[in-house]
């Protein structure tokens, strides 16, 4: 009995360390290549990274920095329109984990992503497009 408690307590303090792991890569080192798989996954299949080649979703190629609703030739919701943002990456942080929350009434049909260290890879792959 004894032995089987002590079995468990090596691996409690392994899943830890893994946790602290992932923590600090997302304060420390987001990976743009790893935010590259994020995308094609997640929204490649609505938005292009091409210049002016709007899909579903407006391009977002140049995405950060530029203002909500600027992309030349994209039919947005009038929410996203009139929304006033800058697309900084604090706001696009919190734009990805819900995005109705930050544009309510936005025609993106997309839930979010509520791994904060997954967010932080994909914004720092969207910085790369410009
Ligand atoms: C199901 C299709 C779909 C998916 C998946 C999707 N989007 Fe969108 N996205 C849209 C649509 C449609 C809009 C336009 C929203 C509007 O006009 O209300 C949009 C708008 C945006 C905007 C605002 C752009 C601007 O110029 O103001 C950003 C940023 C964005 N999407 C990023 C993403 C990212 C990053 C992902 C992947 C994590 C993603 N989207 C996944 C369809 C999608």
């Amino acid at each position: 009995m004894s032995g089987r408690t002590n079995g468990i307590l090596p691996l409690l303090a392994l899943s830890l360390l893994f946790t602290g792991g992932a923590g600090l890569r997302t304060a420390e080192a987001a990976d743009p290549a790893a935010g590259q798989a994020v995308f094609h996954s997640q929204c490649a299949i609505c938005h292009s990274v091409q210049t002016g080649r709007n899909m579903i979703g407006p391009s977002l190629f140049g995405l950060v920095g530029r203002k909500t609703g600027s992309e030349a030739g994209y039919h947005y919701s009038t929410a996203n329109q009139n929304s006033n943002l800058t697309w900084t990456p604090d706001e696009l942080d919190k734009y990805l984990e819900s995005p109705r929350t930050v544009i309510p009434g936005t025609k993106m049909t997309y839930a979010g992503e509520k791994d904060a260290a997954k967010r932080a890879d994909l914004i720092a792959y969207l910085e790369t497009l410009k």
